[in-house]
């Protein structure tokens, strides 16, 4: 073998990101340890190193090959090993949204404080709203989270959704089955439905958003007219690889399963996966990086060109869930309004901010907050944006900086829960944002 084709064998660094694998829903193949992946099969007789073979399914098993979701974990001991389940309450946790009435007010809250009293990941849970249901495989649980110390002795899965995490303080250290994501605020993490964790605060403690998504599994936008490049693009998207804990003791397994919470006793740890391979795996992204897409002409386009993932349904065109952000971004529109315009649509929407502050509302709307506007309900700008907007320098561009704000988008209205309609932290007064928007109207003044 000559030079030249020796060059050519050296390894490729896959990511530039130690301890991932780049790309979106892609076959992964991790190990652990050497040798620990059967080759050219899935269940053979015996696995190496005394391991069991175990898959779990993320879709059904005649689910299309492009949907088709699934992985193979070679792990210690199988999952179906822990003592019973039994019902846990949760203060927080809301079990469903059937009985309770969607609201057409337009609805904001300040920020969940970090609770004084030790409180976990879980423990930290508050149910804001949602639709659908689990047994439906439709809809999604809003949640918001604020932990002040790492899960102990304690792993989670839920029956119930695939789960959306968008940290907006404090980074977590989401350990899985499959592998350790380690995100920050402004990235995003998604754990599938039925994956176990744990997670730990680095910095001691942490507060952000949470979206159950009951409906089909997230995935990347189709682009149409954009073409191939463009928006949150699959190799961003890292997926951690096999990691193991071989850990006995006397641990706690907690389920959410429709809705409720269950616990069991584990004799191990269940984050025990030597190795893995397939396609139903956890995954995290940097919103930072996405590629986002606006006019160079006149006006902006629809708030679809900021999609980052969604759940689509058995209509075309019509989701389930979107998740949409509002990053970063030049405004270059002329003799244009540059804000968010005002709005009524057939979707509803659930947001929040992550970090700065978002462009359609001057004040009220701050880091950590939520507002929820449904099916058919006004919004827009407020007074001060609209009158500073419609007044603005459009001949220049301008960046908006410093901000990257979210919505959760779904079909069906968003009902709060009452607990978020009773919530101290909601500002009754949210409506007079708009009440001093004034009247220009001048039929005598073209
Ligand atoms: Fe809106």
């Amino acid at each position: 073998m000559n030079a030249p084709q020796q060059a050519l064998a050296q390894p490729v660094p896959a990511t530039g990101h130690p301890g991932y694998m780049s790309g979106f829903g892609n076959e992964f193949a991790t190990e652990a340890l050497p040798g620990a992946l059967p080759a050219h099969r899935n269940s053979p007789q015996r696995v190496a190193y005394g391991l069991y073979a175990e898959q779990l399914s993320g879709t059904a098993f005649t689910a299309p090959r492009s949907h088709n979701r699934r992985s193979w974990l070679y792990r210690i001991r199988p999952g179906a090993m822990h003592g019973a389940f039994a019902r846990i309450d949760h203060a927080g946790i809301v079990a469903g949204f059937d009985g309770l009435a969607a609201s057409p007010n337009q609805m904001r809250w300040s920020p969940l404080p970090i609770p004084a009293a030790p409180t976990d990941f879980i423990d930290g849970w508050v149910t804001m709203a949602g639709n659908g249901s689990p047994a439906a495989m439709r809809g999604c649980a809003i949640h918001l989270y604020a932990a002040n110390r790492s899960m102990q002795g304690r792993y989670f899965y839920s029956a119930d959704g695939e789960l959306l995490v968008v940290p907006q303080e404090g980074r977590l250290a989401i350990a899985t089955e499959l592998g350790l994501l380690e995100v920050e605020p402004q990235q995003i993490a998604v754990i599938p439905r039925g994956v176990r964790f744990s997670v730990s605060l680095p910095d001691g403690a942490a507060r952000g958003y949470l979206c159950e998504n009951f409906g089909a599994l997230l995935r990347l936008p189709d682009m149409g007219p954009i073409g191939a490049n463009g928006l949150a693009n699959p190799r961003d998207f890292l997926t951690p690889q096999a990691r193991y804990e071989d850990v006995e003791g006397d641990f706690e397994l907690v389920a959410k399963f429709s809705g409720h919470l269950w616990a069991a006793r584990i004799g191990h740890s269940p984050l025990d996966v030597v190795a893995w391979h397939g396609n139903y795996a956890p995954y995290k992204y940097d919103l930072r990086h996405f590629n986002t897409i606006g006019s160079i002409s006149y006006d902006h386009p629809d708030p679809s060109i900021f999609l980052v993932l969604h759940s689509p349904t058995d209509t075309p065109g019509v989701d389930d869930l979107d998740f949409v952000i509002f990053p970063p971004r030049w405004l270059v529109g002329e003799d244009t309004f540059r804000p968010p315009w005002f709005h009524r649509n057939v979707a509803s929407e659930f947001m929040g901010l992550i970090h700065g502050a978002y462009d359609a509302k001057a004040e009220g709307f701050v880091p950590g907050g939520a507002s929820l506007h449904n099916c058919m309900s006004g919004h827009g700008p407020d007074a001060a944006t609209f009158e500073k907007a419609s007044a603005a320098d459009t001949s220049k561009p301008h960046k908006v900086a410093d901000t990257m704000a979210f919505m959760f988008e779904t079909r069906t209205p968003i009902v709060a829960t009452g607990q978020a309609l009773a919530s101290p932290l909601r500002q009754r007064d949210y409506q007079d944002c708009w009440a001093g928007i004034g009247r220009h109207f001048d039929p005598n003044t073209p």
